[in-house]
């Protein structure tokens, strides 16, 4: 249980500069290869995906998925879910997965799987949060925005039991010993 408000981990400025930068790495190495599809992996990125996707200079359309790997805990299973799957077709397209977290690697992993199966042109993935010292699983990230202690985080999309998703800034809450 949290027993306190969030503590300030990420500011809204250090994240406002990131996902600018990361728009314009993006739309400089994503010139040449069009159609560029985002896919938004819910419910976590929807803010990150909506403030990176209006920073792009280049053509893109956005899609979402969705999927489950924790359930309400805080703790991953290991096995992860499809709840949502995408509207559009990716054969042919370049695919940039957008997520909120890594954390073990997991859910990331099963998402490329199943996205690459679909032979799209490329694919790629982007988060703005990695935890690397909880990594399970060696998984690629073509663009990271922060490597973070091993905290449970909130805001800016994060959530703790759906709380906390619409802060400006990423934050931690402590959290008792889970058994
Ligand atoms: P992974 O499969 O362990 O890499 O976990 C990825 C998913 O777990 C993320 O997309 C988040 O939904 C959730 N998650 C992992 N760590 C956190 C955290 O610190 N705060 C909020 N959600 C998290």
């Amino acid at each position: 249980m949290a027993d306190s408000e969030p503590k300030i981990l990420i500011s809204r400025e250090a994240i406002e500069q990131k996902v600018a930068e990361l728009a314009a790495r993006i739309s400089e190495d994503y010139k040449e290869a069009q159609p560029l599809l985002l896919v938004g992996v819910l419910k976590g990125s929807f803010i990150f995906l909506a403030d990176l996707s209006r920073q792009l200079t280049i053509p893109h359309t956005v899609d979402f998925i969705a999927v489950s790997s924790y359930g309400n805990a805080t703790k991953s299973t290991g096995e992860v879910r499809l709840l949502m799957d995408l509207r559009s077709t990716i054969a042919g397209k370049h695919v940039l997965v957008v997520e909120d977290i890594v954390d073990t690697g997991y859910t990331l992993e099963y998402l490329l799987r199943l996205l690459r199966a679909r032979r799209p042109a490329s694919l790629k993935a982007c988060a703005l949060v990695r935890k690397p010292d909880r990594r399970k699983v060696d998984v690629t990230l073509d663009y990271v925005g922060f490597d973070i202690p091993d905290k449970w985080v909130v805001g800016y999309g994060l959530d703790w039991g759906d709380r906390y998703r619409t802060l400006p800034y990423i934050g931690y809450v402590e959290l008792a010993e889970e058994s």
